[in-house]
């Protein structure tokens, strides 16, 4: 058996059951339509067109039943016998997952998008699941560089595959503003679009530019069908929309809410923009306006405001900053970011939805109902788990999949830097030692991050996704006790034949 993420209870039995065009799909309800995803899904190689009933006299069958509340909500279990399969959940994800796993019970051939005459035998097991956490996220930036709406949806694909169950999906950068609002139809106009793109790493001493426009940006409608999309595979978009640094695209559009009187372009090189949102009452209500349409499209819990990187110059050597830090009786500018995001969280709070920062949020004064989302490392989480907030385990060293995944630079293509090599990625404990039980769990779960400066098209940023995104699966679901490195990669060596016959155009570990 080569299941990624590996489940957690796994007995094998006796004999095995054939899959043919005699089978029958058994479910009524809302299991329905996870029948019919599980019939789609072994259509193309089988050629099989499995009919769904409410029952059936038939002695070969794969029967979906949702029921069992005594399991938890994305807990399954998956029954393998001869002549009849049993996948039982308590909710349509325990099915969903129960689904992903018995497709990788199946032969590798099962995922190819052409039909294969063979035989589709699976053999008998008995497993029982559930994720350790109820975050297993990804998050990609289509900001650095657009990424068109298919690519979201393969992305969407491999991550249900691997049950992760968030995409965090990073909208608004320096170098771009990719999500329609209706209100302020400039922020794309302009800001999605940059004339030009510096080419070569950022710290390189010659500077050089393609001079090529770059952009794009996704309608609200687009949007819409992604959450559904997502939704349909039991995955949460986690919108994030950055503020107050990582502004400059939206300031080159809006200048009244910016500091500086010259004229901003959207950003072309990579690194931090000095230029920020200034934090006056019109560009705090503007934002607030954003967020009501973001809100609209995305019906999540989970609404992200960056918070990361904001560079203090500005605010520094600005007299209405410096007015305002005293108008409002706060201390320095570190204060007037907290204010800043403590507006936006009382906003968020008063509409039922919860912000998510990264970690610098917690500088100058964590809001109320924050959640930390830790990247410098898991000192911010740890200090966020001990004030009682939640917390989802980012570390840029086990979990920011735009590092290398070589030590040898010049066979990899261009990258931020670092080193992230899948080992790593595998051997990643999200609780930290630190933690009192109470404290840990405040520990969401954990994501990988792809910042996408360097990573210009789709197919590199499947590149830098698998196989990490394979290990950190395991990490995010499988129970702390998993199997080694080792069995991992014994699977891995089989579920790499799934990840070409879906396209995706992973690293090779071998
Ligand atoms: C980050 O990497 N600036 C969150």
């Amino acid at each position: 058996m080569h299941v990624i993420p590996q489940p957690n209870h796994v007995i094998p039995t006796q004999g095995s059951f054939e899959l043919t065009n005699a089978t029958v799909i058994v479910a009524e309800g809302a299991a329905m339509a996870k029948a019919e995803q599980l019939a789609s899904w072994l259509r193309p190689a089988t050629g099989f067109r499995l009919p769904i009933q409410p029952a059936t006299e038939s002695t070969s069958t794969i029967a979906l039943v949702l029921r069992e509340p005594r399991l938890p909500s994305e807990a399954y279990e998956l029954a393998v016998a001869p002549g009849r399969i049993q996948l039982t959940a308590a909710s349509e994800a325990g099915l969903f997952y129960a689904g992903q796993t018995l497709r990788q019970l199946l032969p590798v051939e099962i995922f190819d998008q052409d039909h294969h005459a063979m035989d589709w035998t699976i053999p008998c097991v008995h497993i029982t699941d559930a994720p350790r956490f109820g975050w297993r996220g990804a998050h990609l930036d289509v900001a650095r560089h657009f990424m068109p709406m298919a690519f979201l949806k393969k992305f969407v694909d491999g991550l249900a595959l691997h049950k992760y169950n968030v995409f965090h999906l990073h909208l608004t950068e320096d170098q771009g503003w990719r999500i329609q609002i209706k209100k302020y139809p400039l922020l794309t106009e302009l800001g999605a679009w940059r004339e030009t793109t510096r080419t070569g790493h950022e710290r390189d001493a010659d500077r050089s530019f393609d001079n090529k426009r770059h952009g794009g940006f996704y309608t609200a409608d687009q949007l819409r069908e992604l959450v559904a999309y997502a939704a349909a595979r039991h995955i949460t978009i986690v919108p994030e929309i950055e503020m107050p640094g990582h502004a400059q695209a939206a300031i080159a559009a809006h200048p009244e809410l910016g500091n500086v009187p010259e004229e901003l372009d959207v950003m072309p090189n990579w690194g931090i923009s000095k230029h920020v949102f200034n934090a006056e009452e019109g560009t705090i209500l503007f934002l607030q306006d954003v967020l009501a349409e973001v809100l609209d499209i995305f019906p999540g819990k989970y609404i992200h405001i960056g918070g990361d990187e904001c560079p203090k110059d500005e605010w520094k050597s600005s007299p209405k900053m410096q007015a305002r830090i005293k108008e409002l009786g706060l201390g320095d500018e570190y204060e007037l970011q907290s204010y800043f995001i403590r507006r936006m969280d009382t906003w968020l709070g008063a509409r039922g939805r919860v912000l998510v920062g990264w970690d610098e949020i917690l500088e100058g004064g964590l809001a109320d109902s924050a959640t930390v989302m830790s990247w410098r490392g898991e000192a911010g989480g740890i200090a966020a788990a001990r004030a009682g907030h939640d917390v989802v385990m980012a570390p840029n060293t086990y979990t920011y999949f735009d590092y290398l995944q070589s030590v040898d630079k010049a066979s990899e293509p261009l990258a931020i830097g670092g080193f992230l090599p899948l080992e790593t990625v595998h051997g990643y404990e999200p609780i930290p030692k630190e933690l009192t039980p109470q404290e840990a769990s405040h520990v969401l779960g954990t994501q990988f991050q792809l910042w996408t400066e360097y990573m210009p098209v789709p197919e590199h940023v499947e590149y830098m996704t698998y196989p990490r995104a394979c290990a950190l699966a395991e990490v995010a679901w499988s129970m702390q006790s998993r199997p080694s490195y080792a069995d991992f990669l014994q699977r891995l060596a089989v579920h790499e034949a799934r990840l070409d016959k879906l396209g995706m155009k992973r690293r090779r570990t071998i």
